[in-house]
C-alpha cells in the first residue's frame, strides 16, 4: 500500500528517464520541520484548491512560504483570501531565491507552465503543476529536459483519476469485466455556461491554453490512457468554431458595458459574484484581463466543436467529441470489450431531474445488465481533488494504480491534444513519436 514516502518515490518512478528522481519525503523546512511551500499563479484554482484548503487541512505539514502572480493586485487578493501571512511576490525569479520553497505548486495560464517548472527545477525545487502540462511539443521536451538535469521528478494533478466513479471504471476494466477492451466511445459535453465560460477567459485563445484539445481534453486522455493502461500512438481529428467567436452576430469587449446585453443568451453579469469581482474586476488595471469577456470576440481562434480517432499502444481505438455550447454537461463513455461493455453516463447538469448523477453498467455478451453501485462522492471535481490533496500532503492508503501521476502521463495527455490540434489543422493523421520521443 502506498504511503506517502512511497508515493513521492512513485512520483519519482513515473518520469520519464529522469534519474530516480524523488520528492524528499519528509524534507523539512525552516525552523517548524514543516515543508516550505509556495504557489505561483493565484487565480481561483491557486486560491480555491491549492491555497485556503491546505492552510485549513494540511498546515501540520506545510508552510506557506511565498505567493506569486504576475497581477501584483491578484496576489495581494489571493493572500487576504487564503488567509497567509507569507510575502508575496511578481516574479518567480524572486520568490525562489528568497522564500526558498522545497515545493512549488504551478497554478499558472496553461502556456506559462513549462517556464515555472523548469526555474524551480533548476534551483533543485520539487514541482507539482496543474494540467495541462505544457501546451505544445517544444515545452514538453523541454520540462523532459529539465527534469533529466536536475535528477528530479514532478507530479501532475490530474484530480480527475481520483475521482470515486473514476477508479471505479479502472477497477472494474483490471478486474477484467468486460473481458479485453477493444475500443472506446467518449463524447464530452460542455454547457451554455460551463462551455461558454472557456470562450470569455484566456482559454479561448491557443497561445495561452493550446486550445480545448490540450486545456480540456487532456484530463480526458490521460483518464483514457490510465483506464486502459496504453499509450496513444496516433490521433486524426477535426474540428471547427460553430457557435462562439466570429459565429457571433454581434459582440464587444466583455459583458459589463456590453450595448446588446438585453438581448444576448450568453451575457454573463460578473458583478453578482464578489469573489470574482475582487479577484478579477478589481484587478483589471494591473494586466487589462478581462474575465467576463465577450463569448464572440473575433480573437477565438480555438474550436468548440471537436471529434478525434486515436489510436493506442495495446491496438485499442477511442473515437472522442466534445461540443463546448450544449443544453447539458457530462459524459457519455463506453468501453467495448470482447466479452462486454462497460457504459457510463455522467449527469453534471440538465434541465431535468435525474435520479443520480452517473449510471454505470457492466452488459455482459449472451447475459445480463448489471448496474454497478457507486460510492457517494463529495467535493470537487467528483470527490477527486479532496483524494488529490490527501495523496501529495497526507499519508492515505492508495493501491499502486492509484499513484500520483508524473511527467510522463503528463507529457502523454498533452502530445495526445497537441496531436489533435495538428491534425485538425493539417487533415493529416499525426503521430505521438513524431512530436516528442518520449
Ligand atoms: N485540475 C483541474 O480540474 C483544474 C481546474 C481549474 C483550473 N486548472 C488549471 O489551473 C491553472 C490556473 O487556472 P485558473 O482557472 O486558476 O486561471 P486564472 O486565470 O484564474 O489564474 C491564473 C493566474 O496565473 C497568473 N499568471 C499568468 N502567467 C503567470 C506567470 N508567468 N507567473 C505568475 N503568474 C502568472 C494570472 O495572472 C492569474 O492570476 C490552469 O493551468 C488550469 O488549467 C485545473
Amino acid at each position: 500500500m502506498a504511503r506517502q514516502g512511497t508515493t513521492r518515490r512513485d512520483f519519482g518512478a513515473a518520469a520519464t528517464g529522469a534519474a530516480a528522481a524523488t520528492l524528499l519525503p519528509g524534507r523539512a523546512g525552516g525552523a517548524t520541520g514543516r515543508r516550505r511551500y509556495a504557489i505561483v499563479g493565484t487565480g481561483v484554482r491557486g486560491i480555491g484548491m491549492w491555497g485556503r484548503p491546505l492552510v485549513e487541512r494540511y498546515s501540520d505539514v506545510l508552510e506557506f512560504v511565498g505567493l506569486c502572480d504576475v497581477n501584483p493586485l491578484r496576489v495581494e487578493v489571493a493572500k487576504k483570501a487564503i488567509g497567509v501571512e507569507c510575502p508575496t511576490f511578481t516574479s518567480l525569479d524572486e520568490m525562489l531565491a528568497r522564500a526558498k520553497p522545497d515545493l512549488l505548486m504551478v497554478t499558472t495560464v496553461d502556456a506559462t507552465h513549462e517556464a515555472c517548472i523548469v526555474k524551480a527545477l533548476e534551483r533543485g525545487v520539487e514541482v507539482l503543476t496543474e494540467k495541462p502540462m505544457v501546451i505544445d511539443e517544444a515545452q514538453c521536451r523541454s520540462v523532459l529536459d529539465a527534469e533529466k538535469r536536475a535528477g528530479r521528478a514532478i507530479g501532475v494533478t490530474f484530480n480527475y483519476r481520483f475521482a470515486p466513479k473514476h477508479r471505479k471504471i479502472k477497477e472494474l476494466l483490471l478486474a477484467g469485466e468486460i473481458g479485453r477492451v477493444t475500443s472506446v466511445d467518449f463524447s464530452w459535453y460542455l454547457d451554455t455556461s460551463h462551455g461558454a465560460d472557456y470562450f470569455r477567459r484566456w482559454h479561448r485563445l491557443r497561445a495561452k491554453s493550446g486550445s480545448l484539445w490540450v486545456h480540456k481534453s487532456s484530463h480526458h486522455f490521460d483518464l483514457v490512457n490510465w483506464w486502459l493502461d496504453a499509450e496513444p500512438v496516433e490521433v486524426s481529428a477535426f474540428g471547427a468554431l460553430q457557435q462562439y467567436g466570429k459565429r457571433g452576430a454581434v459582440r464587444h469587449t466583455h459583458c459589463r458595458p456590453c450595448p446588446h446585453k438585453a438581448g444576448c443568451a450568453y451575457h454573463w453579469d460578473i458583478t453578482k459574484d464578489p469573489r470574482l469581482v475582487s479577484l478579477y474586476v478589481d484587478c483589471e488595471a494591473a494586466d487589462g484581463y478581462l474575465r467576463d469577456g465577450c463569448v464572440f470576440k473575433e480573437d477565438v481562434d480555438v474550436p468548440d466543436t471537436m471529434n478525434a480517432i486515436v489510436r493506442y499502444s495495446t491496438g485499442v481505438t477511442m473515437s472522442y467529441s466534445v461540443n463546448a455550447f450544449m443544453p447539458i454537461e457530462g459524459y457519455r463513455l463506453a468501453f467495448n470489450g470482447t466479452e462486454g461493455r462497460l457504459e457510463v453516463r455522467d449527469f453534471e447538469r440538465q434541465p431535468w431531474p435525474v435520479p443520480e448523477e452517473t449510471e454505470m453498467h457492466v452488459v455482459r455478451n449472451f447475459a445480463e445488465r448489471k448496474k454497478i453501485e457507486l460510492p457517494k462522492a463529495e467535493g470537487g471535481h467528483g470527490g477527486g481533488d479532496d483524494v488529490l490533496r490527501d495523496l501529495v500532503f497526507r499519508s492515505i492508503d492508495l493501491p499502486p494504480y492509484m499513484r500520483l501521476p508524473g511527467s510522463r502521463a503528463g507529457a502523454l495527455a498533452c502530445l495526445t491534444g497537441i496531436a489533435a490540434r495538428k491534425s485538425m489543422d493539417s487533415g493529416q493523421p499525426v503521430k505521438i513519436a513524431d512530436l516528442v520521443a518520449l
